[in-house]
């Protein structure tokens, strides 16, 4: 039981790689906070881990609305008292080459990926303030380290991410909070569904391991950066990508 009685909030956690992250964090012991925007899905996967004997609640929250946001946290100390580990995982694509890119979906994709690493950050810093330690985990891509075409807003967020991750990294470390990123490869999630076929061919064909990422091989990695395993690391940024990035 590496999360044993651990307090963790996954953003995101209805669908993909949040959904795995929130069954491995129940399995490994820890009580776990589905905060998603979609209530039909977040209800789903916490049927499930009920099913599976784990301790979960779903909270509704616009991670992109520091008000809902705040809201969110303030639910989660109700029903748990603290908060151990915040996983930033939400995050949205709104994909266009530059010249088509509108401003609304620069806009949009920055308030998800970029705002609400930010906004869930500040609100959970308190408690981890006023109990001197915690462990938050932010989630930037492959397309924020080495670009993707037609991904000016989603790159641009997640290279922010990774900007944040450091910064805050050297701002909390002195209070005992640990702060890291992953940056997961193309992952087989709805995310990637919506990619063409030839393309997705022509991905795997670059990445050393030909195949896509899993859900579970990052909520593998999230677990490592939550557990105890990783306290001396911070302040980095964990390629879980197939090796399609060196
Ligand atoms: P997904 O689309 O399967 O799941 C994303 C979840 O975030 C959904 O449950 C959605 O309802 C939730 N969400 C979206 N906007 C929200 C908001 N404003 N407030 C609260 N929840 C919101 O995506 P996936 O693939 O599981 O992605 C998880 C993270 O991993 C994202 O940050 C994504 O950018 C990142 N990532 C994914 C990759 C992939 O290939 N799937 C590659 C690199 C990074």
């Amino acid at each position: 039981m590496r999360l044993q009685n651990k307090v963790a909030i996954v953003t995101g956690g209805a669908n993909g790689i949040g959904k795995a992250t929130v069954f491995r964090f129940t399995a490994e012991g820890a009580k776990v906070v589905i905060a998603d925007s979609n209530e039909e899905q977040g209800l789903k996967v916490l049927e499930e881990v009920q099913k599976r004997s784990g301790i979960a609640r779903f909270v509704k929250v616009d991670v992109a609305s520091s008000e809902s946001v705040q809201e969110m946290v303030k639910t989660v100390l109700d029903q748990f008292g603290t908060i151990d580990i915040l996983i930033n995982n939400a995050g949205i694509t709104n994909d266009g080459l530059l010249a088509k890119l509108s401003e609304e979906a620069w806009q949009k994709v920055i308030q998800v990926n970029l705002t609400g690493v930010f906004n869930c950050t500040k609100a959970v810093l308190p408690v981890m303030l006023e109990k001197g330690s915690g462990k938050i985990i932010n989630t930037s891509s492959v397309s924020g380290v080495y670009g993707n075409i037609g991904q000016t807003n989603y790159a641009a967020a997640k290279a922010g991410v990774v900007g944040m991750t450091k910064t805050w990294a050297k701002e909390l470390g002195p209070k005992g909070i640990t702060v890291n990123a992953v940056a997961p490869g193309f992952c087989e999630t709805n995310m990637t569904a919506k990619v063409p076929e030839k393309i997705m061919q022509k991905i795997i064909q670059q990445i050393p391991l030909k195949r896509l990422g899993k859900a579970e091989d990052i909520a593998n990695a999230y677990l490592y950066l939550a557990s105890d395993e990783a306290n001396y690391v911070n302040g980095t940024v964990l390629h879980v990508d197939g090796g399609i990035v060196m």
